[in-house]
């Protein structure tokens, strides 16, 4: 799959060993794409991870701070945004194009909007076709109603029989396509959704499971152990599941099944952030991320999704409880909102 080029001319890049010119002030990705390639891609703003290659040889301008999305491995491997990459001369880069080509779009219509909590809302897309994807990945859903404004939903559901997906979508505060989701009703209308995206997914081991959510980023959690389970994984799990409040919680009936048919230890600690006026709830409080130096294990492997800022805190005191950087996945549901802080 990886090859590259040793030798080339100036303003050129070599991808998987296929060279291509540069034109000033052009990414790496518009460049790709501007000649063919089928390069992986999905929001361009530096948000998804899904450009992300290698820099063998040569230097980059990068555009935003890649550290907020590539982990330290992949930063320390030489791992870039092609989206944010603007080349300085020559370069080399390796990217494994077989993700690219795994992406489709498929029709489908809003079979089910149901609300789960007060600001999430569980849409339920039936395809016309089929598809393939690993419980954990994403896609990007563009609603007919909000045509050119693909945005980024994990599936809540390992992939059925029925060519049904279904996305557990969060309101965020002046969000466009979360606000209609969450105030409009959808039923009937069209969907198209791309993907599947991304690279969180279960990797096999036999390693004890440390499962940790924030809000709608439960949706690939569920999805990775529901489709453990159905593959007969018997791993120890503990699944952390932060929200601010009792009313934020959810799916737990859903849980508590997962929970009953799981094969080996299955321990899940739901924590709220704010119930100081919760005298009767009797589990834990505080950031979910603060529950990591107790119940962390040195050989877990660790599952993370949710808000940037969780995902923040929650790597550092995995790294400080032991747990290696290549055991520890993480998803972060940005938005254009998160992504302009960080090129502010
Ligand atoms: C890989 C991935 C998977 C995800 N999976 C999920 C999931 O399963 N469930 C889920 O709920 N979310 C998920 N998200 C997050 C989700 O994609 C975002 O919440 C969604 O894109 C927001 O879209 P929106 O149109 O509602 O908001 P937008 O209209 O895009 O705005 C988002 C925020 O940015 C602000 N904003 C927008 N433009 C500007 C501007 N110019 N200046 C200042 N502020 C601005 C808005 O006011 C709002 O606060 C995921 C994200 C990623 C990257
Ligand atoms: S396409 Fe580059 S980060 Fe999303």
């Amino acid at each position: 799959m990886f090859s590259f080029l040793s030798r080339q001319r100036p303003g050129s890049a070599s991808i998987n060993g296929i060279r291509i010119d540069l034109r000033p002030r052009e990414t790496l990705l518009q460049a790709a794409l501007r000649q063919g390639i089928d390069f992986p891609h999905s929001c361009r703003v530096g948000g998804c991870a899904s450009c992300k290659c290698r820099l063998v040889t040569g230097r980059v301008k990068e555009l935003t701070e890649t550290g907020y999305i590539l982990s330290r491995e992949e930063l320390d491997a030489g791992f870039i945004l092609a989206c944010q990459s603007l080349p300085r001369g020559d370069v080399c880069i390796e990217v494994d194009l077989a993700r690219q080509a795994a992406r489709r779009q498929v029709r489908g219509r809003v079979v089910l909007q149901e609300r789960l909590t007060h600001d999430i809302n569980r849409l339920v897309v039936q395809l016309e076709d089929s598809l393939a994807y690993k419980a954990g990945q994403y896609a990007d859903l563009t609603l007919d109603s909000l045509p050119l404004q693909p945005r980024s939903f994990s599936f809540a559901s390992p992939v059925q029989a029925d060519a049904q997906v279904s996305f557990f979508i969060r309101k965020v505060p002046g969000g466009l396509f979360t606000g209609l989701v969450s105030e409009q009703p959808l039923l009937g209308q069209g969907v198209t959704v791309e993907g599947p995206l991304g690279d969180f997914h279960l990797r096999p081991s036999e390693a004890p499971l440390l499962l940790i959510a924030g809000g709608s980023g439960l949706a690939p959690i569920l999805a990775i152990l529901q489709d453990a389970l159905a593959q007969g994984v018997e791993r120890s799990a503990t699944l952390l599941f932060g929200a601010r409040e009792r009313r934020d919680l959810y799916a737990m009936e859903h849980i508590s099944a997962i929970a009953a048919r799981w094969r080996a230890p299955f321990r899940f600690v739901p924590v709220l952030s704010e119930a100081d006026a919760d005298a009767s709830w009797q589990g834990e409080r505080g950031l979910v991320a603060a529950q990591i130096p107790a119940l962390a294990e040195p050989d877990a492997h660790a599952y993370l999704c949710g808000p940037p800022a969780m995902i923040d805190s929650a790597l550092v005191l995995l790294r400080k409880a032991g747990v290696p950087g290549e055991h520890i996945h993480a998803d972060r549901f940005t938005t254009r909102k998160d992504l302009l802080q960080v090129t502010a």
